[in-house]
């Protein structure tokens, strides 16, 4: 293969940032076999437990008798199945949105929804730790783009006074919980921002979906009040592929936001329908996860998560507070962030570790994630596996 290619893989390998995968051979009950071994899983983002739940089985095995393994085209050609049309109008329900709309991804969601949404002339206001797939979306739709420091409304205000002037169309963009960090996006804050200056608001809400809120539709839910005077301009981001146990991203809005999604959006246009045992699958996590069921699993999830972080700061370990599922443990290097996983692997309990690029530069961390399956066993299983931070431990990288 091409040198360039040799020394780049080399250069990652050098600063311990090459990955690799390893085949999941089975999982239950919050546990994956990896490799010949069953580990404790706090790395999945299965909130709610349901990847493994009979009930979706069965409705994607009926699903795939019925209407076949694969949606066989575009949505707008011949792939949006009645299953993919039922999960729609179910997510519209519970998320009390006039209209949802299913991608292939909660990435091809964002994507399309930022890139259809704003463009040339536009100004696109981010938050500086938000996903991925939104900052590729501001990538790709050509707008100025703008990033505020993270979850800093103050910051925000100061762009917005500076930049929304002589702007065609104005979008502020912000995961709702931020996925390597647990921490909330200031909605309310966001929200009265985007009403002052008449821009859009999008809000992805992959990581709050099934966990917050009564009905557990996520942190909108918490701050209807505050979106409601938005109307239109409000647009949620969300993903099948996490809480809901499924795979594909949705997004709620209004039925003329929709409409023109539909028509412009090109991940949407250019893709796939969602699998017909896809959608049918998270169409009954829907239901689960807005029956009384799912609200005891997300008051345990929570519980869990705030018992982990009191008990790992009492070791002395730097936690930063979140009131999510999603609890990291911030380590500094990304050689002992490592180390610590590898710790933890043998110890039969599987937490990565999380490196730059995908966290800032110093701030390489252990990620756990709670979820349904998780028992306090398991989370003191894990504090216990963790002990105390080692003395003088190098926190830069
Ligand atoms: C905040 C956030 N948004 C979007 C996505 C993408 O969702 P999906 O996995 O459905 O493509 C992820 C998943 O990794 C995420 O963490």
């Amino acid at each position: 293969m091409s040198d360039w290619i040799d020394e780049a893989l080399a250069q990652r390998r050098a600063a311990g940032l090459v990955r690799v995968r390893r085949a999941v051979l089975a999982q239950a009950g919050g546990r994956v076999r990896l490799a010949g071994r069953w580990l404790v899983n706090f790395a999945s983002n299965d909130y709610l437990a349901l990847a493994t739940d009979p009930r979706l089985a069965r409705a994607a095995a009926r699903a795939a008798r019925r209407y076949g393994t694969g949606a066989t085209a575009s949505p707008l050609i011949v792939g949006w199945s009645k299953p993919m049309r039922a999960l729609e109008r179910a997510l519209a329900d519970w998320e009390q949105c006039p209209r949802a709309l299913c991608f292939a991804s909660g990435f091809a969601a964002n994507l399309g929804v930022v890139t259809a949404l704003a463009g040339r002339g536009d100004v696109i206001f981010s938050d500086e730790l938000n996903h991925a797939s939104l900052i590729d979306g501001c990538r790709l739709s050509r707008a100025s783009v703008q990033i505020y420091r993270h979850a800093d409304a103050n910051h925000l205000a100061d762009l917005l006074a500076q930049h929304a002037a002589g702007a065609r169309r104005l979008l502020i963009v912000s995961d709702s919980v931020f996925s390597m960090d647990g921490d909330l996006a200031p909605l309310p804050a966001l929200a009265e921002l985007a009403q002052r200056y008449g821009a859009m608001l999008v809000l992805d809400e992959a990581h709050a979906t099934g966990i917050l809120g009564a009905q557990g539709s996520g942190l909108a839910e918490l701050h209807r009040d505050s979106l409601s005077p938005l109307g239109e301009r409000f647009v949620k981001v969300g993903t099948l592929s996490k809480a809901l146990g499924s795979q594909g991203g949705y997004v709620c809005a209004s039925k003329q936001v929709v409409r023109y999604l539909l028509n412009t959006a090109r991940p949407y246009i250019y893709s796939t329908g969602l699998a017909p045992p896809v959608a049918a699958a998270a169409r009954c996590a829907v239901g689960i996860a807005r029956s009384p069921e799912a609200t005891a699993s997300r008051g345990r999830v929570l519980a869990l998560a705030g018992e982990l972080q009191t008990r790992l700061r009492a070791r002395g370990w730097t936690v930063p507070a979140t009131a999510t599922q999603i609890v990291p443990i911030v380590v500094g290097s990304t050689p002992r962030a490592l180390d610590l996983s590898r710790h933890l692997a043998r110890a039969g309990l599987l937490v990565p570790a999380i490196r730059p690029p995908t966290v800032p530069a110093g701030t390489a961390r252990l990620r756990v994630s709670l979820t349904a399956a998780h028992t306090p066993a398991d989370v003191l299983a894990l504090v216990e596996a963790l002990g105390h931070p080692p003395v003088n431990a190098p926190a830069a990288e």
